[in-house]
């Protein structure tokens, strides 16, 4: 994909391709076709989790398109993430050991702790009793040994506040080479954004259109003004806005879809820009956290007695 930001360099030396399509909520029996027609399109990096529960089909389709010459395993960006159930030292290796078999892949090119929360080994549920407190330092510690084996060719973190990530890099040997966190024009994660500049750490956004369709969540970011007069001046899709202003931000996008005109939509991000103006503009929209987290968050049970104090006050 040839542009100007068409990928970003990471403390680890590899470059991240900076659009990606994103995986969550994407449903089995349309997440296949969405990534062969994502990679047809141009993109060359695919955002999975095991928690999607569709890993096995996009390695189906990997496999597939490999074969059939479409894009070598080299030229393609795969990030996967650990879930919470599997913070133990001993289950991190089996977790990404499994993402591998389903993916069908000897090595992803990042891996993520997921959230910094911890679930009994097992459990299917967010049930209160099933959270447990999280020792980010000793699954860092595992994190490390897969990024030694060459199995994760870089390592990083999701859903992890400014002072998360500041902990993490006190007692790292390996510093997270990305941040995976919610990002997009209402949620622009100033904080993090300069600290992670000052520390050579990338961020990657997830839901950069604020997930419109998702059902609990509250807001609705590509239906805001300021992003509709910016798109009208451009004469693009406020999608488009969107996702271009999260790559002139210096950040990844990784927008969802299963639909193959929207796929090819976000995916004419590049070889334009929005000028000052309008990035200034952009900068004045309202902004609100729209992912929570209020699953991970109990009175009782877990580390996190509220909202604030899962993110460290960053809401
Ligand atoms: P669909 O999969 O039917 O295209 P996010 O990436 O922020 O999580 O947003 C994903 C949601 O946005 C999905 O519901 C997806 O639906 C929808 N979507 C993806 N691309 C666009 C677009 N260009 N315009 C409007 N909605 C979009």
């Amino acid at each position: 994909m040839a542009d100007d930001i068409g990928s970003f360099e990471l403390n680890t030396g590899a470059r991240i391709p900076s659009l990606g399509l994103g995986t969550w909520q994407s449903s089995p029996g349309l997440v296949g076709d969405a990534v062969a027609t994502a990679v047809k399109a141009g993109y060359r990096h695919i955002d999975c989790a095991q928690r999607y529960g569709n890993e096995k089909e996009i390695g189906l389709v990997l496999k597939k398109l490999f074969e059939d010459g479409v894009v070598n395993r080299e030229d393609l960006w795969i990030t996967s993430k650990l879930w919470c159930t599997d913070h133990a030292p001993e289950d991190v290796l089996e977790a990404l050991d499994r993402t591998l078999r389903d993916l069908q892949l000897d090595y992803v090119d990042l891996y993520l702790i997921h959230w910094p929360v911890r679930l009994k080994k097992g459990s299917v549920s967010f049930a209160p009793e099933n959270l447990v407190e999280p020792d980010i330092p000793c699954t860092w510690r595992a994190m490390e040994t897969l990024y030694d084996s060459g199995k994760a060719r870089a390592i990083g973190v999701s859903n992890f506040s400014t002072k998360k990530l500041s902990d993490l890099l006190d007692v790292a040997r390996v510093p997270p080479a990305v941040v995976q966190v919610e990002c997009h024009p209402s949620w622009q994660q100033a904080k993090l954004h300069s600290f992670c500049k000052s520390k050579g750490i990338h961020v990657s956004g997830y839901s950069p259109l604020g997930s419109p369709g998702t059902t609990w969540i509250k807001g609705d970011v590509l239906q805001n003004p300021i992003l509709h007069m910016v798109a009208e001046k451009l004469r693009k899709t406020p999608a488009q806005v969107a996702l271009r202003w999260g790559l002139q931000m210096g950040h990844s996008a990784l927008p969802k879809s299963t639909n193959e005109a929207r796929i090819k939509e976000n995916s004419d991000v590049f070889g334009w820009s929005i000028p000052e103006d309008l990035l200034a503009k952009l900068s004045e929209i309202e902004q609100a956290r729209l992912v929570r987290g209020t699953n991970f968050v109990h009175d009782t049970f877990g580390p996190y007695r509220s909202v604030e104090e899962l993110w460290d006050g960053e809401i």
